[in-house]
Order: C-alpha cells, then structure tokens, then sequence
C-alpha cells in the first residue's frame, strides 16, 4: 500500500444512544481521529438519528474532527447550527441539493470543511464540476439509514475513480467511504483509494477498540 496517512471515523450511529460520551471516550483513546456523526431527518433516509444540539453537547468532550455525514433534504439549512455546534467537516448529500456549488460555498463561509456523499445509485460524474472546491467525497456503500448492513462491493469502483479524478485534475479532496467497511475488506478498501475509514458497527461491537481501529486502517 502507498503511504497515504489513513483516518479511522467511528459511526456513533452504531454506539449506545443512552451514553454517547462513554462512546465519545471510547473513540478517544481507541487511536481514531475522527468521530463520524450520521444525522438523519426521516425523510431523505428512512431513520431519525441526531442534531447539531448532540453535536455541541459531544464537541467540548472530544479533541476529535467531528466529522457530520448529513443524510437530511435541504441541506443548506443546518450550516449555521452545525457551524455553532462545532462541527469540522460538513458533509452533504448530492442527492438532496439542487445548488450543490453555492452550498459547498456557504459551508466554507461559515468556517467548515465541505463534503459532498453519493448514495449507491449515483455515479461519480455528478461530482465533476464540484470536485475542484470539495475538501472530501463520501462514498456511501450501503444504502443510507443504518448501521450493520453489508457493503455494496461495486461501489468499491467509485472510489478507484474519484482517485484518479483526483490526480488527473490535481485536487485534493479527501476520499471516504462508509457503510458496510469491516476489518476484512479494509485493506481492499484502503487499495481502492480509501483515505478515510468510516465504522460504525465494525467498531462499536468489537471487543478491543485499538485493535479494531488498527484493523480498520490495514496495519493489523
Ligand atoms: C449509514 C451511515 C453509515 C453507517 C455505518 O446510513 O451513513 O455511517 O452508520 O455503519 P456500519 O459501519 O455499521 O455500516
Ligand atoms: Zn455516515
């Protein structure tokens, strides 16, 4: 494998919703760096989850990049709050906006990195013209609404595209995938191209959090 630096994001989606600040401990000292926070309104994906209040009530617990996958219609509306909250990455499905451009913009303006997330039915090519201002792509392989399902393993194929888009057009976005990753398909995750590891049950039900971690970057 190249020597890319790999992020681990835990999933408290996959994570007792009754002591989330034990989870936030847990993903503290298990060696990840990221804390994935799946926000669901109930209609874009079929689950309800959490909001910008879980956030800024998590981020004086943590030192981690409160990374938020926001799976919700109209996007553009949670910026602010998201922003005060303390969010770090603010990630946005392509599916649920129609000015994709002008909200990567105003998720910079209010001082979050920009992501945009492609569900398993949408190809890369919707993200071409947004590629140059993003500062990550996620690719969802599963279809959104819930931790514990089985990756998708074609969608593998995207991230071996947004790759080479991304060295083909010199840009320099993160790429992560979700959904479905384990410490068995990892490391073929991490040779698609994978810079960031998002797992939610692959690490909450394993028994030792640092191992799992190393297994979730390919380094066990
Ligand atoms: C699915 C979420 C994923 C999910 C990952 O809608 O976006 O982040 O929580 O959970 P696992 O890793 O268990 O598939
Ligand atoms: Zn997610």
């Amino acid at each position: 494998m190249d020597n890319r630096i790999i992020f681990a994001a835990p999933s408290i989606l996959s994570a007792d919703f009754g002591n989330l600040a034990g989870a936030v401990r847990r993903v503290d000292e298990s060696g990840a760096e990221w804390i994935h926070v799946d926000v669901m309104d109930g209609h874009f994906a079929r689950n309800l989850s959490f909001g910008p209040k879980t956030v800024a009530d998590l981020r004086p617990l943590t030192k981690l990049v409160m990374d938020c996958h926001l799976m919700v219609d109209n996007p553009q509306e949670y910026i602010e709050s998201f922003a005060e909250a303390g969010a770090d990455y603010f990630t946005f499905h392509a599916e649920a906006a129609v000015h994709s451009h002008r909200i990567i913009q105003s998720i910079k303006s209010a001082g979050m990195k920009a992501g945009v997330c492609i569900v398993p039915g949408t190809p890369v090519g919707v993200l071409e013209e947004l590629l140059p201002d993003l500062d990550l792509v996620l690719v969802l392989l599963v279809n959104p609404g819930f931790g514990g399902q089985k990756m998708i393993a074609p969608c593998l194929d995207k991230v071996s595209k947004l790759k080479a888009l991304r060295e083909e057009r010199g840009c320099r976005y993160l790429l992560s995938v979700d959904g479905g990753v384990t410490a068995d398909n990892a490391r073929l995750v991490i040779e698609k191209g994978a810079d960031v590891i998002v797992a939610g049950s692959a690490f909450f039900n394993a028994r030792d959090d640092r191992e799992a971690v190393r297994k979730l970057k390919g380094l066990a």
